[in-house]
């Protein structure tokens, strides 16, 4: 932490610019990490030891391993329960509602927020530290700018556009899986299949070089964490360590691609003309999120989906009868075990939800993972099958303006790994323990060994 006392004894925080005269970095680094993590990390250790819901939900080892049981006594507790985090849900209408009303956003105006605080969070903002929970990403801004940065990228995942991958993706799938066909023992099937295939085709689909590819799942790894809030400042400072690797990469990058652009959609954007062209913060910010957003989510289904159909293997058995229920055994796999388990949302205005009158600011954690098991939509939401009727109606992908924007190609990726892994190894078994990641907002494994059978 700082040890930074008044904010009247402040120099004004510095103009934030791309590359920070290295001396100012560590103290940068420090503020950012104060406000950000180190603060957040105190105040919800606290709450959980008090039992508050979404403190343990974010601190508490045990229930990262296992949410579904807290989950259950959020629900009974009602459709808004009261937290150190604002209000939290677990009720499906109720994360239906928020996220598709228009008087809530993503966005606060942090250049409004006062004190210490305000002063710390400026002078902490460096571009080539910004992660992808950090304004201008799409992710975290609301209408007239998110309309326009989605605007500019959705024509590359139209479903027209996204099927136009599926050979590509088959032929990615079948050379990893030769690549398994020879391993001795027990392999690492998040090492060697769920982690590279989601890279392979981001990076293909993006026209970014794919022999990179274990730098960007090193730095995404790092990265992913800073979806979090509260980290211990070891991990903050590898998450950096990547956030700052992945900047320099992309500003090469787009050095390259102004100098002789390709026909992908990153040499679109670097070279948008007048009034639509981007900031080199908004350039970074769309192609960061472009690309972490593509692996680091989709590796958290197809592991997530292995374990569970390994639990399952009559299911699985029938998968390989009737290929055509893959599409639908995805489906079920995102509600089942959700692979983004958490947003949050804040009133933009005064607004009523549940029968409840909320006043503007306030913040609603909604919890997808908890939705996509609520009982009122999904019978024996608990209960793990494919067959289900309507597992499509889950939130996994959110929903309102920041529905997934690769949500379909999420779907095809998963469905052409598992049936492509399923029919190549009929035999493949979990083989030891699988280790979840160390991680909240996203929910899936780092290590997940196999016998391939
Ligand atoms: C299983 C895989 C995936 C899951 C579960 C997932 C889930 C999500 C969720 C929950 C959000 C919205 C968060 C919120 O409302 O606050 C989101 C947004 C987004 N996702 Fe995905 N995602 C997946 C795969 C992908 C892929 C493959 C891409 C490809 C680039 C992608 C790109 C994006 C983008 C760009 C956004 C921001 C959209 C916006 O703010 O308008 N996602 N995703």
């Amino acid at each position: 932490m700082t040890t930074l006392t008044s904010p009247q004894q402040l120099p004004a925080a510095p103009a934030p610019g791309p590359r920070p005269a290295l001396l100012l970095r560590p103290a940068r680094t420090a503020a950012r990490y104060a406000v950000r993590h180190g603060m957040p990390a105190v105040y919800l250790a606290r709450a959980a030891r008090r039992g508050d819901p979404v403190g343990r939900l974010l601190r508490d080892p045990a229930v990262r391993d296992e949410p579904y049981a807290l989950h259950e006594q959020l629900r009974a507790a009602g459709p808004l329960v009261p937290s150190a985090l604002g209000l939290v849900t677990a009720s499906h209408a109720v994360t239906q509602e928020v996220l598709r009303s228009d008087a809530f956003g993503v966005g606060w105006d942090r250049s409004r927020v006062p004190g210490l605080v305000g002063w710390a969070l400026r002078f902490g903002d460096e571009l080539d530290a910004s992660g992808v929970a950090e304004p201008p990403s799409m992710l975290v801004v609301d209408p007239p700018d998110h309309t326009r940065f989605r605007r500019l990228v959705s024509r590359a995942f139209t479903p027209r556009a996204t099927a136009a991958f599926e050979p590509m993706i088959r032929r990615t799938a079948d050379a990893l899986l030769d690549d398994l066909s020879g391993a001795g023992g027990p392999v690492d099937l998040v090492d060697r299949y769920a982690a590279q295939l989601p890279v392979l085709v981001i990076a293909e689909l993006l026209g970014v070089p794919t022999d990179r590819r274990e730098d960007f799942l090193r730095w995404g790894a790092a990265a992913a964490a800073t979806l979090d809030a509260g980290l211990p400042l070891r991990r903050y400072l590898a998450a950096e360590r990547g956030l700052r690797a992945m900047h320099a990469f992309l500003r090469d990058h787009f050095d390259r691609l102004r100098r002789d652009p390709g026909d992908d959609l990153v040499s679109r954007l670097v070279g948008l003309p007048g009034e639509e062209a981007l900031t080199e913060r908004e350039l970074h910010a769309t192609v960061m999120l472009l690309l972490g957003a593509g692996f680091e989510t989709t590796v958290n289904l197809l592991g997530n989906a292995v374990v569970a159909l390994d639990g399952h293997r009559d299911q699985w058995a029938a998968l390989r009868e009737e290929p055509a229920g893959w599409a639908n055994a995805v489906e079920e796999v995102l509600r089942y075990d959700s692979p983004v388990q958490l947003t949050g949302r804040t009133a933009r205005t005064d607004v009523e939800v549940a029968g409840r009158r909320l006043p503007a600011g306030t913040r609603v954690t909604v919890l997808l993972g908890a939705a996509n098991r609520d009982p009122d939509v999904f019978a024996d939401p608990a209960r793990f099958d494919v067959t289900r009727r309507n597992a499509r109606d889950h939130l996994a992908f959110s929903g309102g303006v920041h529905y997934c924007l690769g949500a379909g190609l999420a779907r095809l990726e998963a469905e052409v790994a598992l049936r492509a892994v399923s029919e190549r190894f009929p035999g493949l078994r979990v083989a030891g323990r699988p280790v979840r990641r160390d991680l909240r907002t996203l929910r899936g494994f780092e290590v997940l060994p196999v016998s391939l059978g």
